[in-house]
């Protein structure tokens, strides 16, 4: 009886795949849609059988030991009962120290190694795979087309809805140094003790920002709920703000100097530069300056837009902002209540012709970009306002590459460990003791996780 209703299955779930089949081939190559049917139903080249042995000696065929079983319908993996399966998305198996199953990082597979871990159990690492992983009678093309189906299997599996994946979206190796380093943070993400699985992302690279927004519409197509993940938006947040408003993707942790664009869906960034002038300027209130000058560079077009908002700024704090007055002319008590917004980089060799070195100077860490210029500034009066907690614990100085890259690991972390949908998103990032991300702060409240420094040597104010 029992026997009869899994034959029934077995028919009814190979019924299923025809129909199936007929349905997606079209927009499928041929490589992609063996891969699918093997992983799916354990069908091989020319409909025949996979054969499979478990457990040393127990032979099973097709669709009983159909990697989907195991494995889930996205290839993430799970934890069924006592058997916990692998996430083997090609993007987590190839990636170098990622986390797949208990007991930590594990070298990445190849094509070779893929083939022996499938064919005869051993790992990319050489370990021996746990007898609950089925052994194969796959050929190499079948192999092969296993790989090209696990590439893609986050924008192939059936899109009911539920499913997301992650995409990152960098410039193309080799052509912007910072984005270099992000994305060997974002490929290397370290794994946790507890072995809890990383999510994993899929790094689109473009050439340009408009081939970017193209590639992002058309993996956006494929899958609607895909999340961005520390997108390169550097130099181009507006275009990019643009392309979203009609796709609308949530977009976590975006590399950008700026804050989040009206009506656009960022998740989790650091505060931008505005969030730095207001942090800069609510503080100089606070400590009792009420006039402002601002050194902006009138030809260049970031600079010049960042004074337009800091004068509404000041304005909002009832801080008077000084127009060219020359130094001479100002009264004592505006000399000593004025402070500088740089919006520009602080040269030392251009303020040593400056008079007013006792002034107060505000600096966004952007304009102050040198540790060099420690030495010659030291005796400078000045607040530097960092988007992230620029030293660790231990002192060490962080470079953006590294906090973003810690901050998008921690990200796709919680999503691993929880499967969390987009919807569902945790009011806070969490990064260490004292510094943490909000999951949509207001600029107001994106200032406030703005950390402002007196000098070069940490010394939180
Ligand atoms: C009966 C359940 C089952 C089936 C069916 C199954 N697997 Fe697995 N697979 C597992 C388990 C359990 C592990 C974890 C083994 C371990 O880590 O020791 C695993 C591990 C793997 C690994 C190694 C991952 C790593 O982290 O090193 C690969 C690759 C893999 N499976 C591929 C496949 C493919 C491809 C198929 C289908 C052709 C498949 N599996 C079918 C249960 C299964």
């Amino acid at each position: 009886m029992a026997e009869k209703m899994v034959r029934l299955l077995c028919i009814l779930s190979a019924l299923g795949f025809l129909i199936h089949h007929q349905a997606v081939v079209a927009e499928e190559d041929s490589a992609l849609s063996l891969g699918r049917s093997i992983y799916e139903h354990g069908i091989g080249r020319d409909g025949r059988e996979v054969n499979a042995t478990l457990h040393g000696n127990l032979i099973l065929k097709g669709t009983a030991m159909a990697c989907i079983n195991c494995h889930g319908e996205n290839g993430r993996g799970g934890r069924e009962s006592f058997i916990r399966a692998a996430d083997i998305r090609w993007a987590n198996l190839s990636k170098p120290y990622a986390s797949r199953n208990m007991g930590g990082a594990e070298l990445p597979y190849d094509q070779e190694s893929f083939a022996k871990g499938v064919r005869a159990g051993i790992s990319a690492s050489g370990r021996k795979l746990d007898p609950a992983m089925p052994r194969f009678d796959l050929a190499d093309d079948e192999i092969l087309s296993l790989i090209e189906y696990l590439s893609r299997i986050d924008l192939t599996s059936h899109s009911d809805g539920s499913r997301f994946s992650i995409l990152g979206l960098l410039p193309q190796p080799g052509s912007n140094v910072l984005a270099d380093a992000l994305a060997s943070e974002l490929k290397n993400c370290p794994a946790r003790e507890d072995g809890a699985p990383i999510a994993a992302v899929n790094i689109v690279y473009f050439d340009s920002p408009s081939d970017a927004i193209l590639k992002l519409e058309k993996q956006l197509a494929k899958n609607p709920n895909a999340l961005v993940l520390a997108p390169f938006l550097v130099g181009w947040e507006g275009q990019y703000a643009e392309a979203v408003r009609r796709l609308n993707p949530q977009t976590v942790l975006p590399f950008s100097l700026l804050d989040a664009p009206v009506g656009s869906n960022w998740k989790f960034y650091f505060p931008g530069l505005q969030a730095q002038i207001l942090a800069l300027i609510k503080l100089i209130k606070q400590e009792g300056y009420s006039y402002l000058r601002i050194q902006y560079d009138s030809g260049n077009e970031l600079s010049t837009q960042l004074n337009e908002f800091s004068r509404k700024i000041a304005s909002l704090h009832q801080i008077k902002v000084l127009n060219g007055v020359s130094p001479t002319k100002k009264t004592q008590q505006e000399r000593i209540r004025s402070a500088w917004l740089w919006l520009k980089p602080v040269v030392m060799e251009k303020i040593e012709n400056v008079s007013e070195l006792d002034e107060l100077m505000l600096i966004p860490a952007l304009y102050f970009p040198s540790r060099n210029l420690e030495t010659g500034a030291q005796l400078l009066n000045r607040r530097i306002a960092y988007p992230y907690k620029p030293t660790d614990n231990s002192g060490i100085w962080r470079v953006p590459a590294s906090i973003w890259g810690k901050a998008a690991c921690e990200f796709l972390l919680r999503v691993g460990e929880k499967s969390i949908n987009p919807q569902d998103l945790p009011e806070v990032l969490r990064l260490e003791e004292g510094f943490f991300l909000y999951k949509q702060p207001t600029l107001d409240l994106s200032s406030e996780q703005v950390f402002v420094y007196k000098s070069l040597t940490p010394d939180v104010q």
